[in-house]
């Protein structure tokens, strides 16, 4: 029987669906996982789909984490180029140029809740649980969570977070900012294909220009922001995209985006 891809990525339509698939280890990120998902973002990048999702195989678990076994071996010098190769990975995802969604059932633990926190929206079931456990080991988050966590959910949240190594529930998440929807579980796979579905209809070059500027928020002081906004808000204008919605609006027709 042939043995399955730890990552699979398929399309429907203008959509990717990336979908790791460890499940007999909570889809733990191991060197394998890693080097898969780069490769598929080098496919990703080339086939240039309109939106991607980012979910685990099973029920049990989004991700788990960084895989626990693997890093058990490892020497400082080993840790530090692991957190790198995952930081790259995840910067990757952050600014893919389209919309990144993580559709998180189950756990979304350290390295897990860090994939997430790289994707642009995050979909939770009502089952969820997101931490950062890292205290737990002896170690701290490796993959951008110190960082992202404090931009997403503050320094307060952020801190609780990381000291305390707390898995908290889905209706917290959503209530502290961390994740942006909780929906019934069964119900994740409809609503997150629903949202996938929506963004990827919506011009392509406009949302990718928003993403950039909204990106910039986060590196810059609010008059260099505003600057850069003014000039991703002058490219829509350069693209056809811009013609046709706004005289799809006066013609009061749907537009037609390319
Ligand atoms: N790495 C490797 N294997 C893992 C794993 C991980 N992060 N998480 C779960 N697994 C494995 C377990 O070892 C177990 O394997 P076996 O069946 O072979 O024993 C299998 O997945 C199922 O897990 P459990 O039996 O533990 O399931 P549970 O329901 O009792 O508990 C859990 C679930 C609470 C998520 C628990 O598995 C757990 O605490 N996992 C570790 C979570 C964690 O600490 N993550 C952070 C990792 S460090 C990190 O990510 C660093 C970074 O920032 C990059």
């Amino acid at each position: 029987m042939k043995e399955q891809p730890v990552v699979d990525c398929h399309f429907e339509d203008r959509v990717a669906y990336v979908v790791i698939q460890r499940p007999q280890a909570l889809n733990a990120l191991n060197s394998e996982v890693l080097a898969r998902l780069e490769h598929v973002l080098d496919e990703l990048q080339e086939k240039a789909p309109r939106c991607v999702v980012f979910q685990g195989a099973g029920e049990r678990a989004f991700v788990a984490g960084a895989d626990i076994a693997e890093m058990e071996k490892m020497d400082p010098v080993e840790a530090r180029s692991f957190a790198r190769r995952g930081q790259i990975l995840l910067q990757r995802i952050e600014e893919f140029p389209a919309a990144v969604i993580a559709a998180v059932r189950g756990y979304a633990l350290g390295g897990g809740l860090e994939l997430a926190l790289a994707c642009d929206l995050i979909v939770a079931s009502d089952d969820a649980q997101l931490g950062q456990p890292e205290i737990q080991l002896g170690i701290i988050p490796g993959f951008g969570g110190t960082q992202r966590l404090v931009r997403r959910v503050g320094p307060g949240m952020a801190r609780y977070l990381v000291f305390s190594g707390a898995r908290i529930s889905a209706t917290e998440a959503l209530r502290v900012g961390l994740v942006d929807r909780v929906v019934p579980a069964a119900e994740l796979s409809s609503a997150v294909n629903a949202l996938a579905r929506e963004l990827a209809s919506k011009p392509w070059f406009a949302l990718q220009q928003a993403k950039a500027a909204l990106r910039t928020a986060w590196h810059t002081d609010l008059v260099s922001g505003c600057e850069r906004e003014a000039d991703a808000f002058a490219l829509a204008f350069a693209h056809p995209d811009r013609r046709e919605g706004m005289q799809a609006f006066l013609q009061k027709r749907p537009p037609k985006f390319s």
